[in-house]
C-alpha cells in the first residue's frame, strides 16, 4: 500500500503507530488540515518568474521561484484557496477564498492583501477579461458566476448557470466565457443526465446557451480554448451509469474523457477517451494547450500521471484527415479485420460520434502519451509564457511538479513548506482520490464521490440492492452518524459501506486501506450553506419555513428530525417508481441538502421544490397541500438553508 508514497519520494511510517487526529481533510478553519499542503491550482506570472500556487488545506497562497525551483513566498489568505489568476501586468494575484466568499487580490512584491471582493459563499475558478477590466468568478454552491469590475470593490454583475461552476476560460479577444459546470442539473431519471458547458457573452454579460456533454459526464473541470477562439477543450468524467455497474473490465462502470466543442456553432465537436482498453486515465482535471497549438497537456488527478495529445495529428484526424498511407488507413490495430474509427471517421466524419464509445482509438493513433509524475493527485495545469516548463499542482504531495515540454521529463518538484507525513485521515483521503487503487484503474471513490466526498448528480445501478432499480448518489457526509446505509438500508454501517464500496467498485482493499478511508469520511464538515445570511444565520423566510418544517400539521420533523434530520428508519412516502422493488426508502439526512441535488432515492426530483410539490401529489411526505406558494417558498429556503 505504500509503494506509490514511496516511489513518490515522500516518507511513510506503518500509519497504524500514528495517533488518530480527528478532523482533517481539506476543511476550512480546520486546525489539524493546516499542517498538509494541498496546492489545488496554479498559475504562471506573466513574465514566467513565478508560479503562484492555492493551497487548499493551509489556507495559503505560495509564490514558486521558477528559475530557482525553490518557494519565495507564503502569504496567509482565508477559506479554501482554490482559483489562481495573474492580473495581465504581473502586479496582482487574485485567489478565491471558498468558504470565505470572498476574492483576495495579492500583490506579489510585497505578499499583501490589498483587497477583497466580496462573492458568494463558495468561489471556486476565476478568469480575467483584462481589457474588460473584468475578473470572473464561479460561485460553486449558487450556481453563478459573478462579474467582478476591478475598478470598484463589487460585483457588478451576476449570471446564474445550471450547476457547480468550477472552471472558467475566456476566449482571446474576450467576448466569450466558457464555464465547466462540475455537476449536471436536472433529474437523474433522465438517461441523458450529463453535466453542460456555459457560454456567456461577455459584451451584452448574458449566458448565451449551453453546450451538453454526453450522457453521464460529470466532474467537470479545467478548461482551455485555442488561440483562434475558435475550440474550447473542457476535461471531465464520462460515467457509464446507463448500465448495470456489475464489473471495472474496459471501462464498464466509468471512462475518463476529454471533450472539444466548437464555440463558433456552439456545439460539440467531439469527445475521446483518455484511457486504453486495459488502464483507465481516472479523475483528468488540469489542461494546458500549447502556444503553437499542438500539443494539449491533461493531468490525470486519479493515477497521477500527465497526458499529452498531439493535438494537431488529432484536429486532422478529427476532420477526417487520415493520410492514405496510415497504417490505421488499412486496418484496425486493435480489431484486425475491421476498420479502424479513424478511417471510418476518414470516410464520414459524423462517425466522430462514436469517438466517446472508443477506448483505443488515442492509443491506436498513437495521439497520446501518458507521463508518471514524482507526486499525488496532480489538480491544476500551465504552461510557462515560453511554452518550455509545465507546472500542477499535486495535491496530495504538496509540492508543484515541472515538466520540461520539449523532453516530457520531470524538470523539478518543488515542495510547500515541510513535507508531513500523512496521518490515518490524510491517508483515507489519499486512497479515496486515488485510482491506482482500482482494477485497471478506472476510477476512484471521488470519481462518483467529488467535492470531498459528496455527490456526481447521476444515478448508478449498483448491485448491492440488486440491479434494474437505480439509485441516485448519495453523500457520505456524516454517514458514521446515520446508519443504515444507502437508499434501501442494505448496508448496515458506513464502515461496510466503505468495505464492500471497495469489493465491488475498486479492488480488495489491502491491510489499514479501508479503516483509513472511514476515518477519511469520519472527517468530513458540513460547509455552511450559502443560503443563510452573512452571520451564517436562518433568513427571515427560513425561519418562517423552520417553524413550518416543525409544526404538526406538516409533519416534516417526525422522520427528519435530531442533529442529522433523519430517524434513521425506513418509510414508505409515496415516491416508489415503475422500477422500485420496494416502496420503503431510508429517511436521508438533510445537512447540506443544498449542495446533493437531485433528489429522492431515485433523483427524480431536480429542486427540492420538487420534492415538496411535484413528486409529493398524494402528500404522503409530509403535509403540505394546505400550503400557500409563500409557505412553500419558506420551506424551501429553510431547506437550502440546512
Ligand atoms: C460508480 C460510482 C461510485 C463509486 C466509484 C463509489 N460510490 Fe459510493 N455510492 C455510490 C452511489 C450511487 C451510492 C448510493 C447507493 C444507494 O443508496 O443505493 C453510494 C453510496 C455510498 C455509501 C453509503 C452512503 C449512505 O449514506 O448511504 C458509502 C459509505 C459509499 N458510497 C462509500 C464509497 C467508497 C468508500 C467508495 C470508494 C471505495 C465509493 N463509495 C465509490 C456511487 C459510487
Ligand atoms: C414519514 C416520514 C417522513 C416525513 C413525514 C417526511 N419525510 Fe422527507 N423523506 C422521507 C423519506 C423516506 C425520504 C426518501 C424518499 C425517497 O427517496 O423516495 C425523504 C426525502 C426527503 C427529501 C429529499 C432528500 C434527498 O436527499 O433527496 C427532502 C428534501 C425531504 N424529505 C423533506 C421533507 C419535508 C420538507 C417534509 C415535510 C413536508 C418531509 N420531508 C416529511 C421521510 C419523511
Amino acid at each position: 500500500m505504500v509503494a506509490r508514497w514511496q516511489e513518490s519520494g515522500l516518507i511513510l511510517r506503518a500509519f497504524g503507530a500514528l495517533a488518530c487526529a480527528c478532523i482533517l481533510g481539506a476543511h476550512a478553519g480546520d486546525a489539524q488540515s493546516a499542517r498538509w499542503h494541498s496546492p489545488h491550482d496554479v498559475a504562471f506570472s506573466p513574465d514566467g518568474t513565478l508560479i503562484a500556487t492555492s493551497d487548499r488545506t493551509a489556507a495559503s497562497l505560495w509564490l514558486v521561484d521558477t528559475k530557482e525551483k525553490r518557494v519565495g513566498r507564503r502569504i496567509s489568505l482565508r477559506g479554501q484557496p482554490t482559483g489562481v489568476v495573474w492580473a495581465a501586468d504581473g502586479q496582482r494575484v487574485y485567489v478565491s477564498e471558498c468558504g470565505a466568499a470572498t476574492v483576495a487580490a495579492v500583490d506579489p512584491l510585497s505578499g499583501d492583501v490589498l483587497q477583497r471582493f466580496e462573492v458568494e459563499r463558495h468561489p471556486e475558478g476565476l478568469a480575467l477579461a483584462d481589457g474588460r477590466n473584468l475578473l470572473l468568478v464561479a460561485n460553486s454552491t449558487t450556481h453563478s458566476v459573478s462579474l467582478v469590475d476591478l475598478g470598484g470593490t463589487r460585483e457588478t454583475t451576476r449570471i446564474e448557470v445550471p450547476r457547480e461552476p468550477h472552471h472558467i476560460a475566456i476566449t482571446p479577444d474576450e467576448s466569450i466565457a466558457v464555464v465547466g459546470n462540475l455537476l449536471p442539473a436536472g433529474r437523474a431519471t433522465d438517461p441523458a443526465a450529463a453535466a453542460v458547458v456555459s457560454l456567456l457573452d461577455l459584451e451584452r454579460e448574458v449566458h448565451l446557451g449551453d453546450v451538453r456533454l454526453p450522457p453521464g459526464s460529470t466532474a467537470v473541470r479545467q478548461i482551455a480554448i485555442s488561440r483562434d477562439g475558435h475550440y474550447a477543450y473542457v476535461a471531465h468524467v464520462l460515467g457509464r451509469n446507463n448500465v448495470p455497474s456489475t464489473q471495472l473490465e474496459r471501462g464498464w462502470v466509468n471512462t475518463n474523457a476529454l471533450s472539444i466543442l466548437d464555440l463558433r456553432t456552439r456545439t460539440r465537436y467531439a469527445t475521446v477517451l483518455l484511457d486504453n482498453p486495459v488502464r483507465g486515465a481516472a479523475d483528468p482535471w488540469g489542461v494546458a494547450l500549447a502556444r503553437d497549438g499542438k500539443s494539449l497537456w491533461i493531468s490525470l488527478s486519479g493515477v497521477h500521471q500527465i497526458a499529452r495529445l498531439d493535438l494537431e495529428r488529432l484536429e486532422t484526424y478529427l476532420a477526417g484527415g487520415l493520410p492514405d498511407e496510415h497504417r490505421l488507413a488499412r486496418t484496425d490495430d486493435y480489431s484486425p479485420g475491421t476498420e479502424s474509427i479513424w478511417l471510418r471517421i476518414k470516410r464520414d466524419p459524423k462517425n466522430r460520434a462514436a469517438l466517446a464509445n472508443d477506448l483505443a482509438a488515442l492509443t491506436a493513433a498513437d495521439l497520446i502519451e501518458r507521463i508518471p509524475i514524482p507526486g499525488q493527485g496532480p489538480r491544476g495545469l500551465a504552461l510557462s509564457p515560453d511554452g518550455g516548463l509545465l507546472a500542477t499542482a499535486a495535491y496530495f504531495t504538496g509540492a508543484i511538479v515541472l515538466l520540461d515540454t520539449k523532453s516530457g521529463g520531470i524538470a523539478g518538484s518543488v515542495q510547500l513548506g515541510e513535507a508531513v507525513e500523512p496521518d490515518p485521515t490524510r491517508l483515507g483521503e489519499m486512497i479515496f482520490h486515488d485510482a491506482t487503487k482500482c482494477f485497471q484503474h478506472w476510477l476512484s471513490c471521488a470519481t462518483c464521490h467529488p467535492n470531498d466526498g459528496r455527490v456526481d448528480g447521476l444515478n448508478w445501478d449498483q448491485t448491492q440492492d440488486g440491479i434494474g432499480n437505480p439509485k441516485n448518489n448519495k453523500s457520505l457526509l456524516q454517514a458514521q452518524h446515520t446508519p443504515p446505509m444507502d437508499w434501501r438500508a442494505v448496508r448496515e454501517d458506513m464502515e461496510l459501506g466503505v468495505l464492500t464500496s471497495f469489493h465491488f467498485l475498486m479492488r480488495e482493499p489491502e491491510p489499514g486501506e479501508e479503516e483509513a478511508v472511514q476515518a477519511f469520511i469520519r472527517s468530513l464538515q458540513p460547509s455552511p450553506s450559502p443560503h443563510l445570511d452573512a452571520n451564517l444565520e436562518l433568513t427571515a423566510s427560513a425561519r418562517r419555513g423552520r417553524e413550518i418544517f416543525t409544526s404538526k400539521e406538516a409533519r416534516c420533523s417526525k422522520c427528519h428530525t435530531g442533529p442529522y434530520l433523519t430517524d434513521m428508519e425506513v418509510h414508505n412516502v409515496g415516491t416508489r417508481g415503475d422500477l422500485d422493488r420496494s416502496n420503503k426508502f431510508d429517511t436521508p439526512s438533510l445537512v447540506e441538502i443544498y449542495r446533493t441535488g437531485p433528489y429522492l432515492h431515485d433523483g427524480s426530483a431536480a429542486t427540492l421544490r420538487e420534492v415538496l410539490v411535484e413528486t409529493n401529489k398524494s402528500d404522503r411526505h409530509g403535509r403540505i397541500a394546505h400550503l400557500n406558494p409563500q409557505q412553500i417558498d419558506d420551506l424551501v429556503a429553510y431547506l437550502q438553508s440546512l
